[in-house]
């Protein structure tokens, strides 16, 4: 079978082969602890659910507008109002789309040419490099270190007069590191310097922690205009399976980029935007109760990490990952992960998967219950000092 030139550039997830053994391992009895999951394990909020079943029920299940009803649109600009200070007007500059990873696949379709540059700082979620390459963009990273902090001389050395667009993962993933207000500014400066575009995924903006204060990209009036902001409810709300978010843009960009989604799904889920309406709507106790759950995880696994010998974990302003810096073990941090597996049973994420600057760390995600974690956390102590070269 002759595929596309295309598949060349975009390729299988890199933790296929560890998820393939990780389901051979459970065949086979063994006790698995997952610490590899990109998504709250909290269920979704019962009001949030019921939206959505009555919306079902009363027949809102036929396509809408390709934006998103235009009440979730204003919904979402009344909480960029209120929560941001951001005014954003519905009918034009916000496109709702079947999850985050789309409105970030329909901006770079919409936004970049073969050949453009994308500075995207790292380590950064995978998906952020495939977007960029399936434009047949060229990714350059720029490299923020394990507490992803920027660099600017560095940043400012990548611009070339091929670079497009900067792309901004804040809280991030994997290594929980928030940019700082200064850093944003940085950020907005050179963007609006040498045009730049700015692709700014704040899908992890509700869960941040000790109250560290930041800003949307999109609040820097200068570059207004040059920032596609990424947002979902995911994360906030414990709805990965949704399949829910949106973007802010300019109207060109969001004209765009509804085109693309036009040519590929037509419109998000009907009754999902009635969900998404809810969640936005709704009381917040629940985002804020299961913050506090993550924070006291989030304590307990640094702590414990940082008291195995030669292993160096800093503490995450935000998300729910860690991104501890391993000792030398001889291996890989692909090696690492799947040995780990294979012999302790605990499933993470290898820190190359994120980005050249990430080997020598692995990604642990602590959306999983303070049991596990303790229980997982032991069995990675176990395995490190077997095989340490300290
Ligand atoms: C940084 C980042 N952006 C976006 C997403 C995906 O969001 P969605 O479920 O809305 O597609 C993830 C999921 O892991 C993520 O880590």
């Amino acid at each position: 079978m002759k595929l596309a030139d295309r598949m060349k550039i975009i390729k299988p997830s890199g933790t296929i082969a560890m998820a393939e053994k990780a389901r051979e391992l459970a065949k086979s009895g063994k006790k698995l602890y997952n610490l590899d999951v990109g998504e709250p394990d909290f269920d979704t909020p019962e009001h949030i659910k019921r939206a959505a079943i009555e919306a079902l029920m009363s027949g809102f299940t036929h396509y809408t507008s390709s934006l998103g009803i235009i009440e979730l649109r204003r919904a979402i600009a009344d909480y960029l109002r209120d929560r941001k200070g951001l005014e954003v007007n519905p009918e034009r500059e916000i496109i709702v789309t079947p999850g985050a990873k789309h409105a970030i696949y329909c901006a770079c379709m919409a936004t970049l040419n073969p050949g453009d540059e994308v500075l995207v700082l790292t380590p950064t979620w995978p998906t952020h490099f495939t977007c960029v390459e399936a434009a047949e963009a060229r990714v350059i990273e720029v490299p923020c270190g394990e507490t992803y902090s920027l660099r600017e001389e560095l940043l400012k050395e990548k611009i070339t007069d091929k670079t497009k667009m900067i792309l901004i993962n804040s809280p991030n993933n994997p290594t929980g590191g928030v940019l700082s207000v200064d850093e944003l500014k940085i950020i907005a400066d050179l963007s609006e310097e040498h045009d730049l575009l700015v692709l700014s995924d704040e899908v992890y903006d509700e869960i941040i922690y000790d109250g560290f204060q930041t800003r949307s990209m999109l609040s820097f009036d200068d570059v207004r205009d040059k920032v596609i902001l990424i947002n979902g409810f995911s994360k906030t709300y414990a709805m990965t399976g949704w399949r829910l978010g949106y973007a802010v843009a300019n109207e060109t960009i969001i004209d765009a980029m509804n085109r693309i989604q036009q040519a590929t799904t037509t419109c998000p889920s009907s009754f999902i935007q009635k969900a998404g309406i809810a969640a936005l709507k709704g009381p917040q106790e629940c985002v804020r109760k299961m913050v506090e759950e993550f924070d006291r995880r989030r304590r307990y696994i640094v702590e414990a990490l940082n008291g195995i010998p030669g292993v160096r974990c800093t503490m995450p302003k935000g998300a729910f990952y860690v991104f501890p810096r391993l000792p030398d073990m001889g291996m890989l941090s692909f090696d690492v992960c799947m040995k780990l597996l294979e012999e302790e049973g605990v499933s993470t994420t290898p820190g190359s998967a994120f980005g050249e600057s990430g080997e020598g760390h692995i990604r642990i995600s602590y959306a999983t219950s303070l049991e596990i974690i303790v229980e997982a956390v032991e069995k990675i102590k176990d395995f490190i000092i077997k095989y340490s070269r300290l």
